[in-house]
Order: structure tokens, then C-alpha cells, then sequence
């Protein structure tokens, strides 16, 4: 499947316009960290831009959350690599997370939380005046964005990624999706 045809795909399933933009946002932000760990690409993106596609259906149930989206993915022929992550980034789902993209990508998810949660309490609120120091120090807060679960987000050091360096790739990645983001 290509990209506009996985775009078609999760329209298809998300009504809501900031969760689509939540999801495009996790796909820039996987894509650049496939590139910090030299790995695949486009499977990474991929991951981060299809994983909550199963987000309207599992509103009522959030346990089944991943769970099902990962079951959709499998059925449409994405690689058990993208199913694994997926089905594993919601904690409550119960599944293991093995790889760096599982890894990766459970981090990610909260992280663009905070990132535009950030953006939205500056009066211009854009991205391209917001800078690393600015999330770490919305990160600090305990009762901001709560939920970017800290613990999540955190565990950007298991796979060897400082927080401060996590941020940045994050930030850095939104910025050049702006746009398309609305921010
Ligand atoms: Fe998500």
C-alpha cells in the first residue's frame, strides 16, 4: 500500500481531524528516528501514521485499543513488524514491546501530545517558536498535558535516546509538517 493510499485508509477510519493530524505528526516523528537509528524508513513511518486507526472503533473499549487496529493492518497485509508495534504502543493492550520501533513508537505517541499541547498555550500558537528547552520545561509539569504520560515518554533513554534529544528530533520533525499540521 502507498502512502496516499494508507491516507485513504485511515480517513476512512478517523472522524476526527486532530487525531488525523495526531497521526501524521507520529508518522514525521518516526520517520526521523528511523533515520537517527538507520532503520527502515518508511516501515517506521508507516507504524507511526496507521497506529491509532483503530481509535473511533475502540472509544468505548480503550483495552482494545492497538488490539484492533493491529488485527485490521495484519488483514490488509502490513508486515507483522508494523502489527507487533502497533498492537503493542497502548499500554492497556497487554502486548509485549520487543523491538526499537515498538519501543520508539509507544514513546512517540505522548510526546506529539505535549509538542502541540506546548504550541497551543503560546499566543501565536505555532511550532516554529517553540524550542526543546520550552517542551522539557512543559514536561516538568506534572498537571500540564496530562496525558502525555510522562512515564511513556520517558522511556526514550531504554532506547538510548536522552530525553533532551528526543525532543528535539521530535520538534524538529513537527516543524517540517507545520502545514500540514495547522500549527
Ligand atoms: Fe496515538
Amino acid at each position: 500500500m502507498n502512502r496516499n493510499e494508507q491516507l485513504e485508509l485511515l480517513r476512512a477510519n478517523l472522524k476526527n481531524k486532530n487525531l488525523f493530524k495526531h497521526c501524521l505528526a507520529t508518522e514525521a516523528v518516526m520517520r526521523a528516528l528511523a533515520r537517527r537509528f538507520d532503520e527502515n524508513e518508511e516501515v517506521w513511518a508507516t507504524a507511526g501514521l496507521l497506529h491509532d486507526i483503530d481509535y473511533d472503533e475502540t472509544a468505548q473499549t480503550p483495552e482494545r485499543h492497538g488490539n484492533i487496529g493491529a488485527d485490521m493492518l495484519a488483514g490488509s497485509g502490513f508486515s507483522d513488524e508494523i502489527v507487533a508495534a502497533v498492537r503493542a504502543h497502548n499500554p492497556a493492550a497487554g502486548a509485549q514491546r520487543v523491538g526499537l520501533m515498538d519501543k520508539a513508537l509507544a514513546a512517540v505517541d505522548p510526546l506529539t501530545g505535549l509538542i502541540v499541547a506546548a504550541a497551543l498555550i503560546r499566543p501565536e500558537k505555532k511550532l516554529q517558536i517553540v524550542d526543546t528547552q520550552f517542551v522539557l520545561n512543559r514536561f516538568g509539569e506534572k498537571l500540564f498535558a496530562k496525558g502525555a504520560t510522562r512515564e511513556e515518554l520517558r522511556k526514550c533513554e531504554e532506547f538510548g535516546l536522552s530525553l533532551e534529544e528526543f525532543v528535539t528530533i521530535s520538534l524538529d520533525a513537527m516543524k517540517s509538517i507545520s502545514g500540514e499540521l495547522d500549527l
